[in-house]
């Protein structure tokens, strides 16, 4: 029987094609650093307003230890990622196909973080991902708070990463962390702002000028401003009520901040340079098989 080293070593030293996405899935990651900032109701509605546009969107729930997507949705999924990871079934099995027209990927609760599954099942799991790539235009990823491996992981290979932040000092400081780690590991690809609970008028661009400008002191890059949705007891009723705002509301303020969104987000394309662009699961699993070999040294 081949050892685990060997089996990772030899996948680590697979660089062959065959194994990664062609890149045109576009990967939109929401990100942000503080928990509670609307990162997961905004990465739901965000997919709403895509697939609206006609693009066929995965909506991935990668914050694996509290996933959500599904509660939100009004959703059961019956698998999650945890029995993918255990092998009981493949992805593609627990894929729910939603009245909303998105897919969702559930992630389940009290799974293992990303960064703390074996090596091997990661490998397996993420060439399952990129399987599913093909079938879709945009793929949005919706992650845990923090600044962890988990976060990091699904956001360095994005080609998109929304950050999103509440215009309150604390939010303003995580999102800065966020775009810390991220410059330090050379992200490429496009950084957004999201400025979610505006209450008073000035906060969305007063929010976005000291975050810009910081990195750009800092970080020797700006910040684009995707746009910002103001507090509005709407959104927390759909939390309440486990339907998307964009169904129960489609026509209210928050709604609107959402769709302009999607256009800011539209007029912006995917800068990801060769050869990064060989899509998105190849980046991650890329990364993973550098983990792969450090664990079999
Ligand atoms: N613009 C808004 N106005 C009012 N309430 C909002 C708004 N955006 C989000 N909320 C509410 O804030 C709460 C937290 O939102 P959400 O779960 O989307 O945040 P999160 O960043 O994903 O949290 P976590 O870090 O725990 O994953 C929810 O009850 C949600 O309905
Ligand atoms: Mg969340």
């Amino acid at each position: 029987m081949i050892d685990q080293a060997q089996q990772l070593r030899s996948l680590a030293q697979d660089r062959g094609h065959s194994v990664f996405g062609s890149g045109r899935c576009r990967v939109v990651t929401v990100t942000g650093g503080k928990g509670g900032v609307g990162k997961s109701s905004i990465s739901l509605n965000l997919a709403i307003a895509l697939a609206a546009g006609g693009r066929r969107v995965l909506l991935f729930d990668a914050d694996l230890g509290l996933a959500n997507l599904d509660l939100m949705l009004g959703v059961v999924p019956q698998r999650t990622i945890e029995d993918v990871s255990k092998g009981s079934c493949r992805l593609a099995d627990i894929l729910l196909h939603t009245q909303h027209g998105i897919d969702l990927l559930p992630g389940g609760a009290g799974v293992p973080e990303l960064a703390s599954m074996g090596s091997l099942s990661l490998v397996r799991m993420l060439g399952q991902l990129r399987e599913l790539e093909d079938s879709y235009d945009v793929m949005v990823i919706d992650t845990a708070a923090g600044i962890g491996e988990g976060v990091a992981r699904f956001a360095l290979p994005a080609d998109d990463c929304v950050l999103v932040c509440t215009p309150d000092p604390p939010a303003m400081l995580d999102a800065y962390s966020v775009i810390k780690m991220l410059c330090a590991r050379q992200y490429s690809g496009n950084l957004h702002l999201v400025v979610n609970m505006l209450r008073a008028e000035g906060e969305l661009e007063r929010t976005h000028a000291s975050l810009d400008r910081v990195t750009r002191r800092y970080q020797e890059r700006g910040i684009n401003l995707l746009g910002g949705i103001p507090y509005d007891e709407q959104m927390y009723e759909c939390t309440r009520r486990q339907a998307p705002l964009l169904g129960m509301f489609p026509h209210g303020r928050c709604a609107r901040a959402i769709n302009a969104l999607v256009q800011v987000l539209d007029g912006q394309s995917a800068v990801l340079p060769e050869p990064e662009r060989r899509g998105f699961f190849g980046r991650l699993m890329d990364s993973v098989k550098r983990m792969a070999v450090t664990d079999a040294r």
